[in-house]
């Protein structure tokens, strides 16, 4: 599903943040990323959805070649992409309901879906009772729980999340890890940046994960074991 084949990547004219990664991530496969911070994660996230696009060597998202995606082809794979900020990154001005319905407004989803779909998400990841607040008003997890049903709302394959753990309790953390397992569970791909190694025991305990690491600007397959 995400094929890196000698992939190199720097900013600009700066430093080698990535070289020479090649590796697979497999459709519906539960992957954690981690490294310590600097490591490039955040950089390997954004090139997994087009964001960024390699310095050198190949890489491929869905049958899409970065070298050679035009505009619509990136739209078309981040359809199939949910995306979990690091920074949330939500309308401070639009309630949480319309925020999580936001990227089927953008597809032009008629009203009745979009408001089917968030509610049923809200709910989901047990907001119901705040789907009427403001961003500015919610606690960091509760920030969290609305990222992830925003990012599920358009059906995609594969979940993308940069840290969502980082700035959240443990009982909030096991809470998003379940749900995106859930999601696992019923068929979707998951890959998780994070430095929180408790997280990733506790996925082990339930499921078969892939952690890949970075280290010096190489990812290194730590296997896949329970
Ligand atoms: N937009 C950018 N321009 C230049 N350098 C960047 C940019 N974003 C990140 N970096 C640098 O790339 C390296 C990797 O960053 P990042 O991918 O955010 O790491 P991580 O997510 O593992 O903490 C860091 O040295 C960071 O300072
Ligand atoms: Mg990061």
């Amino acid at each position: 599903m995400i094929e890196f084949d000698g992939v190199e990547f720097r900013y600009g004219g700066g430093r080698e943040i990535l070289r020479e990664v090649s590796l697979t991530i497999e459709a519906g496969g539960f992957h954690f990323l981690t490294g310590p911070s600097g490591a490039g994660k955040s950089t390997f996230l954004r090139l997994c959805r087009m964001a960024l696009r390699p310095s050198a060597g190949r890489l491929r998202v869905f049958g899409v070649e970065a070298a050679e995606a035009d505009a619509d082809a990136v739209a078309a794979l981040r359809r199939r992409i949910g995306m979990v900020f690091q920074d949330g990154r939500f309308l401070d001005h639009l309630s949480v309901f319309d925020n999580v319905a936001l990227p089927l407004r953008i597809r032009g989803a008629p009203a009745r879906e979009r408001r089917a779909q968030a509610a049923e998400l809200i709910e989901w990841v047990g907001l119901g009772a705040r789907a009427h607040a403001l961003p500015a008003e919610l606690s960091g997890g509760e920030l969290q729980r609305a990222a992830l049903a925003r990012a599920v709302i358009g059906a995609p394959d594969l979940i993308i999340a940069d840290e969502p753990t980082g700035n959240v309790d443990r009982e909030t953390a096991v809470e998003l890890l379940s749900l995106l397992m859930a999601l696992h569970r019923h068929g979707k791909g998951v890959l998780i940046a994070t430095h929180d190694h408790e997280l990733i025991r506790a996925a082990r305990r339930e499921t078969p994960v892939q952690v890949l690491r970075i280290e010096d600007g190489c990812v290194l397959a730590q296997g896949r074991r329970r």
